[in-house]
């Protein structure tokens, strides 16, 4: 994880007042919740949305608080919603680790998620950051239509490539854009570059979710996520969508039946992964996530050329080779 050890590196100072200013936060008195945050503090992820929110807001001043509560929020916003997504997915394992719903079942990771997503509000009101509303309420919005169009599509299997963009715009790239938006704003600059910023980090965003969708196909990927469970959960992604539009009538009907079996059998799963890997279809997801990783380095060099500018560069690069 050098590239991001790095870029924190940079942050400095920046990054050690996020990172205590966010740990702060989330102290309480329930006794069970603090002892589910301290699991959630102890099993960070890679942070990758407050480092964006972070060097978006350097790359065009210093920083000072508001760009701190926006780096805060950002992260909190995402952890409540991977507390949803494991119930929702019904994954054991994140980070490398087992779930919150795993160890204390769903109804505590939803109640956890609940709680974090509630932080948001009150941070914002407490800190006056009423500016970043109604861009968090826009984002919450979109990425809770994915999610659910996501499911819609997974009960009837008929999901188009074209659909497969906009849900993952939704529920990924929507809030990749919010942290770069948020950055913006902090710094105070004009409107037309927020939405600018907004539109770079839902780009990278588009190649970071296709990235994700790839690892479910590496059977040995250090995601810390189990492969397959995109099967299990009947979730075509784009390499099973590419795949499949390969497939002649009769492979595809039974490609389907597996797919639908696969909860219950892991020969199907494996059947799936061979199916995809024998149609390329992670080839194919890996050419469109290079061209969104392309677009975003190209958009960023409109930026002040700065050490954060050339950061960011590194972070829509990053987006494509990520082990985890
Ligand atoms: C996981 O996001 C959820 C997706 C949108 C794919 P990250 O990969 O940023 O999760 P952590 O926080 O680093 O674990
Ligand atoms: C996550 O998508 C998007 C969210 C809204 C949290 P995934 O379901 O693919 O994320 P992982 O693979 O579980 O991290
Ligand atoms: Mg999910
Ligand atoms: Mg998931
Ligand atoms: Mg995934």
């Amino acid at each position: 994880m050098n590239v991001l050890d790095d870029i924190k590196k940079l942050l400095g100072d920046d990054w050690t007042r996020f990172e205590r200013f966010f740990r702060e936060a989330l102290q309480n008195e329930v006794e069970l919740l603090n002892t589910v945050n301290r699991y959630l503090l102890d099993h960070r992820g890679k942070q990758l949305r407050p480092v964006l929110t972070l060097l978006t807001a350097n790359s065009f001043s210093a920083c000072g608080q508001p760009a701190l509560v926006a780096a805060a929020v950002v992260e909190m916003v995402h952890t409540a919603s991977l507390l949803h997504d494991d119930v929702v997915d019904n994954a054991d394992q994140r980070r490398g680790a087992a779930s919150v719903k795993r160890i204390w079942r769903s109804n505590i990771a939803v109640l956890t998620g609940d709680y974090w997503f509630a932080q948001v509000s009150q941070m914002m009101t407490q800190y006056k950051e009423t500016r970043l509303l109604p861009w968090f309420n826009s984002c919450m919005l979109a990425m809770s239509e994915g999610e659910i169009w996501q499911l819609e599509k997974a009960q009837k299997l008929d999901i188009t490539e074209d659909e497969y963009y906009q849900i993952i715009g939704r529920k990924t790239a929507a809030f990749l854009a919010l942290s770069m938006a948020c950055g913006a704003i902090a710094a105070g600059v004009d409107e037309a570059t927020v939405q600018r910023m907004y539109d770079i980090g839902y780009t990278m965003g588009m190649a970071f979710q296709i990235r994700d969708d790839i690892f479910d196909y590496e059977q040995h990927n250090q995601s810390g996520k189990p492969a397959g469970n995109d099967i299990r959960e009947r979730k075509i992604t784009l390499p099973l969508l590419y795949a499949l539009q390969q497939a002649g009538t009769k492979e595809r009907k039974a490609i389907l039946r597996h797919i639908c079996r696969a909860a219950k059998r892991t020969r199907s799963v494996t059947k799936v992964i061979d199916f995809v890997h024998r149609q390329k279809g992670q080839e194919y997801a890996e050419k469109v996530m290079m061209e969104y990783s392309r677009k975003a380095v190209t958009m960023l060099h409109e930026l002040p050329d700065t050490p954060y500018r050339a950061a960011l560069i590194e972070l829509a690069k990053f987006m494509t080779t990520r082990r985890k």
